[in-house]
C-alpha cells in the first residue's frame, strides 16, 4: 500500500499542490505541523514522491475526513479515493462508525468522488465572513437552553456535536434571536467561528450579527459564520458557494 503517515519535514514535498488549490488559496500550510505531529495525516507516495494527502480526525464514534489534495498531474488515477478509503479504514480501526466531510458545492470533482465512495449529503450550510466592528448592543445575551442547541457546530471546519462542558457560555442567544455557537478556532489563529442555528422564526438576527461583530472586534479576531439558512446583513460577505456536509456509515 503506497499510503503512509506524512512527516512534519515533508511540507516541501507537497507545497506545490497544497498552496493555491482554490481561488481563495489553501489552509494546509497552517495545519501541517499539527496534523503531522498528531499522526493523523496520510500521504500517498509513489517513487519517493508524495502525490496526495488526506487527514482524518477521530472523536468517539465519529470521524472527520478532510484536506484531501492530489497533485494535479496525478489526478484521475484513483489516488484521492484511495486516500479516502485509507482514512475510513484508520477511523474504523479506532472505533468510528461514521465519516463526515465538508465540500464546497462548486467542487464537482470532490462531490463526485465522495458520491462514488457512497457518501450522502446530510446538510448544506451557507458560509459568510463578517466585518469586525465596535457596536453598542442594547439587548441582553443569554446562555441558550439545551433544547435550543444546534445538532452540530463548526470548530476549525469540523462539524462537532455540542458537548456538556460547553454550557458555560459558548452557546448563546440574544432576546428573540437565533441560537449561535462561538468557537475560537484551535487551528486558525485569531479566528472566531460562529454557527447560527435558525430553527425558529427569529426577528433579531441584526443584533446577533452586531454582537458577533463587536465581540470579534474586541478580541482582534476575524469571523467566519455558518448558517443553515441564508442570512442578510450589511456586515456579512457571502462566500461564493455553500458547503455540503456529507456522511457515510461505515460497514
Ligand atoms: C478532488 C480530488 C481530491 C480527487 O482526486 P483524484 O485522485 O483525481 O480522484 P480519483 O481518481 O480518486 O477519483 C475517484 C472518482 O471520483 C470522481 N472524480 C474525481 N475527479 C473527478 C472529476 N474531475 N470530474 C468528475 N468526477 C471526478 C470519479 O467518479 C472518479 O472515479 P473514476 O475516475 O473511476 O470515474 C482532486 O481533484 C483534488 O485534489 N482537487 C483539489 C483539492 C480538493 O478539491 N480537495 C477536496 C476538498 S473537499
Amino acid at each position: 500500500m503506497p499510503i503512509r503517515k506524512a512527516r512534519r519535514d515533508e511540507w516541501y514535498k507537497v507545497r506545490n499542490f497544497c498552496t493555491n488549490t482554490f481561488l481563495w488559496g489553501d489552509y494546509i500550510e497552517q495545519v501541517w505541523d499539527s496534523w503531522t505531529e498528531s499522526g493523523s495525516l496520510l500521504a500517498y507516495e509513489h517513487d519517493k514522491e508524495i502525490l496526495g494527502i488526506c487527514n482524518v480526525v477521530i472523536y468517539g464514534t465519529e470521524s472527520w475526513i478532510e484536506g484531501i489534495r492530489v497533485k494535479p498531474a496525478a489526478r484521475r488515477r484513483h489516488i484521492g479515493i484511495s486516500l479516502l478509503y485509507a482514512a475510513e479504514q484508520t477511523a474504523t480501526q479506532k472505533g468510528a462508525t461514521h465519516g463526515r466531510s465538508g465540500i464546497e458545492s462548486s467542487n464537482m470533482a470532490s462531490l463526485q468522488m465522495y458520491n462514488t465512495a457512497k457518501y450522502r449529503t446530510e446538510q448544506v450550510w451557507h458560509m459568510y465572513t463578517c466585518d469586525a466592528q465596535p457596536h453598542n448592543i442594547q439587548t441582553l445575551v443569554y446562555a441558550a437552553p439545551k433544547h435550543t442547541w444546534p445538532p452540530r457546530y463548526v470548530d476549525s471546519w469540523m462539524w462537532l456535536i455540542p458537548h456538556h462542558n460547553m454550557e458555560s457560555g459558548n452557546i448563546l442567544h440574544l432576546q428573540d434571536g437565533p441560537t449561535f455557537v462561538l468557537a475560537e478556532s484551535k487551528r486558525f489563529k485569531n479566528t472566531l467561528m460562529v454557527t447560527i442555528h435558525n430553527n425558529v422564526q427569529c426577528n433579531n438576527n441584526n443584533n446577533t450579527i452586531q454582537y458577533i461583530s463587536d465581540l470579534a472586534y474586541r478580541n482582534n479576531q476575524t469571523i467566519q459564520i455558518f448558517s443553515t439558512t441564508k442570512l442578510n446583513h450589511t456586515l456579512l460577505h457571502k462566500h461564493d458557494s455553500t458547503i455540503s456536509i456529507v456522511v457515510k456509515k461505515f460497514p
